[in-house]
């Protein structure tokens, strides 16, 4: 190859690579494989080695480039990043409409862009000419930090705008969102407790630190995701609406988020606040609420701003996960398998719409750590669908505190002494501790196993602590009578637990095993197990080799499952249970069900009959949900071409996994037709 030619090459390969880039990060829907995109990458690479006087700053190899800074550069915006009006009050929401219809024109219909208000880091990005040539943080709202070598890592962010559709005007400064996604952001902090350093207590923290980093090399290890939403300043380009702006980002490349509507009335924004509130642990990264902004630049423009806030938009938030209460006692809590943890019991408070009054404080090196005691005032969080913890102490300067908490010596259930193994504290009394045997009970009731309605937490407890179940088997031989007589039961309540019980009795050899609480046997392991072994009886004689053929199941595992089913007491509670108080039924075949109402879908890979947009507004239509990121609660994968994390995760909680051949199955003759 001639210089000629290389230089041909190059661009060919930077043209093919911004535009899967685009694809991926930008569209979401890739044309090609990982491994197949690697190698025009490597080709690049290999090429700009060899040629090093075609290398471009632009180009998609120098994401990541320069020597890490000693501080950053302060940078003026473009125009003023203001913050917006909030309230999570609808009567808020109520005035600001009336604002603004008053303020409109005689007859002009007030119309709404609603978008969901992203938890993440505010930045400013400029491009002139097309290209990215200043990224800064909000910093004070009139300057910032220069963050470009960081922004520059962010493969969402296209160092060069798209001009095929929409040309690029002379100068454009926008702004967006800097966010983690929560899974990228559990595995972050992951690797940062492996290492021995501090988790980040938050997505929005964890990204505000990624940017803030001197050396771009540490910002590009963590996946930084972008959604851009507003015009700071622009030459050359007049839009209309907001609509228009997020549609021409869009062409242009920039990442937009898909939640925005066109909305013109209350009752509509109301609604969308709520539809959004609901789907907030599904869409895969944190949001705080909805920004309400005027469609109409114009009209925007002659209602201008206060000091602060623009007058056309308003931020309708949701009620915070984020709260702040005191401790008023710690508890040491001991789980079905003897592990022992730390939970703060707190004055009640509302997170997000749930009260709590619990949280967890993980083990003693955590409540060492963060030296939290009774009395304390703390910060508590739930993100997600989490358990909520204990974020961190706020001092109270002067206030005299109680002793440091202890972990006790004994099992504060049954009086055992306890035993530390690793990082955990473990009461080691297994088949008799009162509390290990009410977790095991609540277990095997639980949702993926027998799923037996009315088994709560307090009623578990109640059963072992008056001596009603001795041993798991007892709870089917329960009687109405006896229910009776426990505080907070009534005849109908009573007569209904029984009724759920003699109901969940009836079930499937994947629940059954999935409740027996065989260790490391989760759902997805249980599901394996039963279709490979088909009975118990056939499960319970075979042996490691065996079980290692079972698709999950390693050696570890397979020595824990001989071990278990070998145990005197478990086969003794098992023996029991099967002699006629559980009766495993066949699973029956996996039907093809013909109303998706209110099922939850996540699309991931491409498909070939159908985009995937098109797939997703199909499924809308039958009354499905489409979310973007799987959860125990998501029904279906839909895993196509080249997926990507996601049907690993649905492996991992067993959600059931659809090809697109047994997708378009699912759909029947509501799908496409060839
Ligand atoms: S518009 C002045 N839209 O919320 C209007 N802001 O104080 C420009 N935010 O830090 C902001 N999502 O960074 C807008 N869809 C969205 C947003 C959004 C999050 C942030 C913004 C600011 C805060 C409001």
């Amino acid at each position: 190859m001639n210089k000629k030619q290389a230089t041909q090459r190059v661009e060919e390969l930077r043209k093919a690579i911004r535009r899967h880039d685009f694809l991926y990060y930008v569209r979401d829907s890739p044309e090609i494989s990982d491994e197949a995109y690697d190698q025009l990458f490597r080709e690049l690479t290999r090429l700009e080695e060899e040629y090093p006087g075609l290398l471009t700053e632009d180009s998609p190899t120098q994401r990541v480039a320069g020597e890490p800074l000693s501080t950053f550069e302060t940078v003026e915006h473009a125009a003023p990043m203001l913050s917006l009006d909030s309230d999570a009050d609808p009567e808020a929401l109520r005035r600001f409409d009336d604002r603004l219809h008053r303020a409109a024109a005689e007859g002009a219909v007030v119309e709404y862009v609603a978008e969901p208000k992203l938890d993440g880091a505010s930045v400013e990005l400029v491009y002139e000419a097309g290209r990215l040539t200043r990224a800064t943080t909000r910093g004070d709202g009139g300057r910032g930090e220069g963050i470009l070598a960081n922004v520059r890592t962010i493969a969402a962010v296209p160092l060069r705008l798209r001009a095929d559709e929409v040309p690029v005007p002379p100068f454009l400064s926008v702004r967006g969102e800097v966010i983690l996604q929560i899974e990228a952001f559990e595995r972050l902090n992951e690797r940062l407790m492996e290492a021995g350093r501090e988790p980040f207590a938050n997505p929005r923290n964890a990204a505000a630190g990624a940017l803030r980093q001197l050396d771009p090399r540490i910002t590009s290890s963590r996946p930084l995701d972008i959604f851009v939403y507003d015009i700071l300043a622009i030459e050359g380009l007049e839009l209309e609406t907001q609509w228009e702006v997020l549609e021409t980002f869009r062409q242009w490349g920039l990442r937009v988020n898909d939640l925005p509507r066109v909305i013109a009335s209350v009752d509509g924004l109301l609604e969308y606040h709520a539809d959004l509130l609901e789907r907030r642990d599904d869409i895969g990264y944190e949001i705080d609420g909805v920004v309400i902004k005027l469609n109409d630049l114009g009209m925007r423009q002659s209602l201008g701003t206060t000091a602060r806030h623009p007058r056309w938009a308003f931020a309708f938030k949701f009620p915070p996960r984020r709260e702040v209460t005191r401790v008023l006692k710690i508890l040491a809590s001991v789980g079905r398998t003897g592990v022992v943890t730390p939970v703060a019991m707190m004055r009640p408070v509302e997170l997000g719409g749930v009260t709590v009054s619990r949280a967890t404080l993980h083990n003693r090196e955590e409540v060492m750590r963060k030296d939290i005691r009774e009395g304390d005032r703390v910060r508590v969080q739930r993100a997600g669908d989490v358990i909520p913890q204990v974020v961190e102490r706020i001092e109270e300067p002067g206030r005299k505190r109680s002793p440091r908490f202890e972990m006790p010596d004994e099992c504060p259930s049954c009086g055992t002494p306890l035993v530390e193994r690793g990082p955990f504290t473990v009461c080691p009394n297994s088949f008799e501790c009162p509390a290990q045997l009410a977790a095991r009970l609540l277990h095997l009731g639980s949702r993926n196993a027998l799923d037996v309605e009315g088994l709560g937490e307090e009623t578990a407890r109640l059963l072992v602590d008056k001596g009603l179940v001795r041993q798991l088997p007892d709870l089917f031989d329960l009687k109405a009578v006896q229910l009776q007589e426990l505080e907070g039961f009534a005849e109908k309540s009573a007569t209904n637990l029984v009724e759920g019980i003699r109901r969940a009795s009836h079930t499937e050899l994947a629940r059954f095993l999935a409740g027996l609480g065989i260790p490391e046997v989760g759902v997805a392991v249980a599901r394996q197990l039963a279709r490979h072994y088909r009975t118990i009886d056939a499960l319970r004689v075979a042996d490691e080799e065996a079980l290692q053929e079972v698709d999950g199941v390693g050696p570890r595992m397979a020595e824990q499952i001989v071990g278990f089913f070998l145990e005197p007491h478990n086969a003794h509670v098992l023996d029991r249970l099967l002699d006629d108080r559980v009766v495993l039924i066949e699973a029956p075949e996996e039907e093809i069900s013909t109303d998706l109402e209110g099922l939850r879908f996540v699309l991931t890979g491409g498909l070939e009959r159908l985009s995937r947009e098109a797939a997703k507004e199909l499924l809308e239509s039958l009354g499905a949900k489409v979310t973007s990121t799987v959860s125990s609660k998501t029904d279906y994968v839909v895993a196509g071409s080249d997926p990507g994390s996601k049907l690993e995760k649905a492996r991992q909680l067993s959600v059931q996994i659809l090809d697109e051949a047994g997708f378009l199955e699912l759909l029947g003759e509501r799908g496409v037709t060839p």
